[in-house]
C-alpha cells in the first residue's frame, strides 16, 4: 500500500459534539485504479476530489457500486470493525452484478483497516457514535458507449457518525411502485436502485408518510424492504422477516437481528410476509410491531403504515416491551464493546499505521 500522510488534518477543526453527518470527511480516503485487466497500488491518500470529465462512464451509463458499514470505539480507545467479511462479500456480489471487476479481500480489508486506523481521531465515542464507512467502485473510463467499461475506480472515504434517535415513523406500503423487479439489481447494492427510489420516496412524503414499504414489484402483496432497510413485522411474540431474494439486499444488521433474537430465545420466522396479514393483525390487535434495519441507523420503529388510503396506526410499546428497542440495545452494546461477542463479529483495528 502507498501511504500518503495529509500535511493539513483537519481534525482540530471536528467538534465530536457538534457535526454533520454525511459531510463531514476524515483526513484521508483510499483510492486504486483498475485499467488493462488489473488493479494497480492500493494508495492512502488526502481526502479530496478526484480529477473526472462528464464523458464518465460511471455518471452515463451508472456502473457504480457500494457499500455502508462502520467502525467503533469503545471506552478504551479501542476501534473496532463489525463483520467486515460481510460488505467485502456483498461488494463483490454487486459489482458482478453490474459487471463491474470484483475487488480483492487484501484491497478491501487493508484498504479499511488502513484508513481507519489512520483516522481513528475521527471516530467519535460514546454510545452509539461511530465512524461511517463508504467503500465504492465506479467506472471511470472516459468515453459514451454504452458498454462495460474497461476503467474503474475503487474508493474508500469515511464520515462521523451519531446515534439516531429517530422519532417513530409513518410508511406508505407501496402499491405501485417498485424497488426491485424479478431478475433486477435489487439485491446489489447498485447506486442506481437509490436513484429510482428517490422519486416514489418523494411522493410518500407529500402524502405525510417518512418512507415506503417496498412490496413485490408483481402483486405489491408481500413486504419486500422499508426505504433502505430491511423490514421486520412482529405479530403476537413472533418475529417474522422475508427471506433475501434477488429482489432484497441482504443486509448486515438484519443477519445480525436474526441472531441475536434466537439467542434470546424469540421465535423468528424467515418467511414471505402477505400485506393482507400484517392489515388483518393490526385489525384485531395481534400485530404489535414493524421496524427497520441497516447499518446508518440501526432500528427505525414504525408508528403507522398507510394502505389503500387508510392509517394502521401501531401500538405505542415501552423500550422494555419493544423487541426492536431490546435488539437495537443487543446489537449496539456488541458493536461498542459493552458486551461479550459470542458470535465473533468484531474486529479489532490495531495501530499499525499511526506511526508511519
Ligand atoms: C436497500 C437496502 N436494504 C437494506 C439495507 C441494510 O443493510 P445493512 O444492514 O447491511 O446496512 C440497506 C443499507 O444499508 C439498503 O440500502
Amino acid at each position: 500500500m502507498i501511504i500518503q500522510k495529509t500535511e493539513n488534518s483537519r481534525i482540530s477543526t471536528f467538534d465530536p459534539n457538534n457535526f454533520s453527518f454525511g459531510n463531514t470527511f476524515s483526513d484521508h480516503m483510499i483510492i486504486c485504479e483498475y485499467e488493462n485487466g488489473k488493479w494497480g497500488d492500493v494508495k492512502l491518500v488526502p481526502y479530496g476530489p478526484l480529477l473526472f470529465t462528464p464523458a464518465m462512464m460511471g455518471v452515463n451509463y451508472g456502473q457504480a457500486c457500494f457499500e455502508g458499514m462502520k467502525a467503533y470505539k469503545d471506552n478504551d480507545g479501542q476501534v473496532f470493525l463489525f463483520r467486515p467479511e460481510k460488505n467485502f462479500e456483498r461488494i463483490n456480489k454487486s459489482a458482478t452484478r453490474l459487471a463491474m471487476p470484483e475487488v480483492t479481500e487484501e484491497m478491501f480489508l487493508d484498504g479499511l483497516k488502513a484508513l481507519v486506523d489512520i483516522d481513528r481521531d475521527w471516530i467519535p465515542q460514546g454510545e452509539g457514535n461511530s465512524l461511517y464507512i463508504r467503500p465504492l467502485i465506479f467506472a471511470t473510463e472516459e468515453a459514451l458507449k454504452a458498454r462495460v467499461a474497461n476503467k474503474y475506480m475503487f474508493a474508500i472515504v469515511a464520515t462521523p457518525a451519531k446515534m439516531y434517535y429517530t422519532e417513530p415513523v409513518s410508511v406508505k406500503i407501496s402499491d405501485h411502485y417498485s424497488r426491485a423487479a424479478s431478475g433486477g439489481v435489487g439485491s446489489a447494492k447498485a447506486a442506481g436502485n437509490y436513484a429510482a427510489s428517490f422519486y416514489p420516496t418523494q411522493l410518500a412524503i407529500d402524502e405525510g408518510y417518512d418512507q415506503i414499504i417496498w412490496t413485490d414489484d408483481a402483486t405489491h402483496e408481500y413486504f419486500e424492504e422499508s426505504g433502505t432497510m430491511n423490514v421486520f413485522v412482529r405479530i403476537n411474540d413472533t418475529i417474522f422477516t422475508p427471506p433475501t431474494s434477488e429482489k432484497i439486499l441482504d443486509g448486515v444488521t438484519r443477519d445480525s437481528f436474526i441472531a441475536l433474537a434466537k439467542k434470546r430465545g424469540f421465535e423468528v420466522k424467515v418467511e414471505a410476509i402477505k400485506v393482507k396479514d400484517v392489515v388483518g393483525a393490526q385489525k384485531n390487535g395481534t400485530l404489535k410491531e414493524v421496524w427497520g434495519v441497516g447499518t446508518a441507523v440501526v432500528t427505525t420503529v414504525f408508528q403507522a403504515l398507510g394502505y389503500n388510503g387508510e392509517k394502521l396506526e401501531l401500538p405505542r410499546l415501552s423500550d422494555e416491551e419493544s423487541f426492536a428497542v431490546t435488539l437495537k440495545n443487543d446489537l449496539v452494546n456488541l458493536q461498542t464493546n459493552l458486551s461479550e461477542d459470542p458470535f465473533g463479529w468484531r474486529v479489532l483495528v490495531d495501530h499499525a499505521l499511526e506511526t508511519v
